[in-house]
């Protein structure tokens, strides 16, 4: 590359400093089946002959064996996979060798590389983010109508299901992937053609190599084809809310199994013991996938701060693109592996979960609304329960232990049939709306789960 316009060879620090070989050759998969379809592209348009496209596409498919094996010898002072990949072709092949990067640049080869990249890495994290999804609903289904105290603040609010909770995190998972396929629509466009910015007076014929990488469209403008790197920060987003998710599941299991709640516990193999004190079981794991989040958090920065304020089309800055992608892609991946391994081994205490919700305090919204439902205004029925809760408080009686003397003189619409208020399963019953927890909701929202997860259907 250098031998024409320099006389001297980069120097050593400099070649150093420059090369990605390093972390790129990651994507030599992508870089020859772009090479490939590059050669039927050049043949098709008569630069290369079909002897030649021939021993191109053999050769480049031993290159591709020898990397996969691990034979093949990277050199650095080529700076990056297409350099490697095509001087180790030249070597091989000669003249066919040398023609293969007629009306291409590295610029649409790696936008081209790295599209495939996340193109192939959407598809790796949608099949994990089912993995996890798939577990949760597992679990759901295993402790079917375990009744647990729901949370806001941290403090305890009103009756729900584990399995409600549980079919929360599925519907934030499916949203990831919804965004995942969203961004899929934006990344499944082809650069190659667009060559260093401006095209080729050599003209080929784009939309036949998007047919045969699989790409759904070709770019419209050079220029913007090299430049564009949106796929890639988007990508990035998507997994950090993943992390995000990630790291609000792992923060409620952390806070469940402690002794103070007791609700879970992890199984030995995903508990990690105290170096010091003897009978430590620290949920590790989970506090880790919280902390990554934050690396996620960081990589997505990284690639927005790196696209800030840079001139129209390539600029060697863009390089650094791939930390941030290669290290969200392998966070996510691991995490998901993680979960949904860790899941289906999580030891649910269903009794602690019903004693806990058997707080009586849990159901005061419920009383409210029992007086509503007699006609109540309900910022008045507010006000009364509330100072019911703090006679109940006031008096260490729980509030479904109230006399119904007391009550009467809270208000004259309390009769005897307010302690069916204080069953904590015809309350859940009753929060029969779209969305809400009764049971008849939930075993229809596992039976929709069951069925968009690809799982058969066990009542059909
Ligand atoms: N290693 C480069 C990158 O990752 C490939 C493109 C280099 N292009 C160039 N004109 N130097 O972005």
């Amino acid at each position: 590359m250098r031998k024409g316009r320099f006389n001297t060879p980069a120097a050593d620090i400099a070649e150093r400093y420059g090369e990605s070989v390093s972390f790129d050759w990651r994507l030599y998969r992508y870089d020859i089946a772009g090479s490939i379809a590059h050669a039927v592209a050049l043949s098709r348009a008569g630069i290369i002959s079909a002897d030649e496209l021939q021993e191109i596409e053999t050769e480049l498919r031993a290159i591709e064996k020898e990397i996969e094996s691990g034979k093949f010898e990277w050199v650095r002072s080529l700076e990056d996979v297409h350099m490697n990949i095509e001087a180790a072709l030249t070597k091989r092949i000669g003249a066919a060798g040398a023609k293969l990067h007629t009306a291409r640049s590295r610029n649409d080869q790696i936008a081209l590389d790295l599209r495939l990249y996340v193109k192939a890495e959407t598809a790796e994290v949608l099949t994990r983010l089912r993995d996890v999804q798939r577990a949760l609903l597992d679990l759901a289904e295993k402790h079917l109508n375990v009744v647990m105290p729901g949370y806001t603040h941290l403090q305890r609010a009103q009756p729900i299901t584990l399995s409600h909770y549980l079919l929360a995190q599925i519907e934030a998972f499916e949203r990831d992937a919804t965004r995942l396929w969203d961004c899929l629509t934006r990344t499944d466009v082809l650069p190659l053609g667009s060559g260093a910015l401006a095209g080729s007076t050599i003209v080929l014929d784009r939309e036949c190599i998007a047919r045969d990488l699989g790409f759904s469209r070709v770019t419209q403008n050079s220029i913007d084809a090299v430049s564009d790197r949106d796929f890639v920060c988007e990508f990035i987003f998507c997994l950090a809310m993943i992390g995000l998710h990630l790291s609000r599941l792992s923060e409620d299991l952390i806070v469940w199994s402690t002794n103070e709640f007791g609700f879970l516990e992890f199984s030995d193999g995903f508990s990690t013991g105290s170096s010091l004190m003897p009978q430590k079981r620290n949920p590790d794991m989970a506090e880790l996938t919280r902390a990554k989040t934050g690396r996620l958090y960081g990589n997505l920065l990284s690639i927005l701060t790196i696209m800030k304020g840079l001139p129209s089309s390539y600029n060697r800055d863009m390089q650094e693109d791939k930390h941030a992608l290669f290290d969200s892609v392998d966070t996510v991946r691991s995490e998901l592996d993680l979960f949904a391994a860790m899941l289906p081994e999580l030891k649910i205490n269903r009794q602690r979960m019903k004693t806990a919700a058997s707080d009586s305090n849990l159901l005061a919204t419920d009383l409210a609304e029992y007086l509503v439902k007699r006609g109540m205004p309900f910022r008045e029925a507010h006000e009364i329960v509330g100072k019911i809760v703090a006679w109940s408080a006031a008096n260490e009686i729980p509030p479904n232990q109230v006399p119904m003397a007391e009550l009467k003189k809270f208000s004259p619409l309390f009769d005897s049939d307010v302690v069916r208020i204080f069953d904590v399963r015809s309350a859940l019953t009753k929060r029969r709306g779209i969305g809400a927890p009764s049971a008849e909701n939930i075993a229809a929202q596992i039976k929709r789960w069951r069925f968009e997860l690809g799982l058969k259907d066990e009542s059909a």
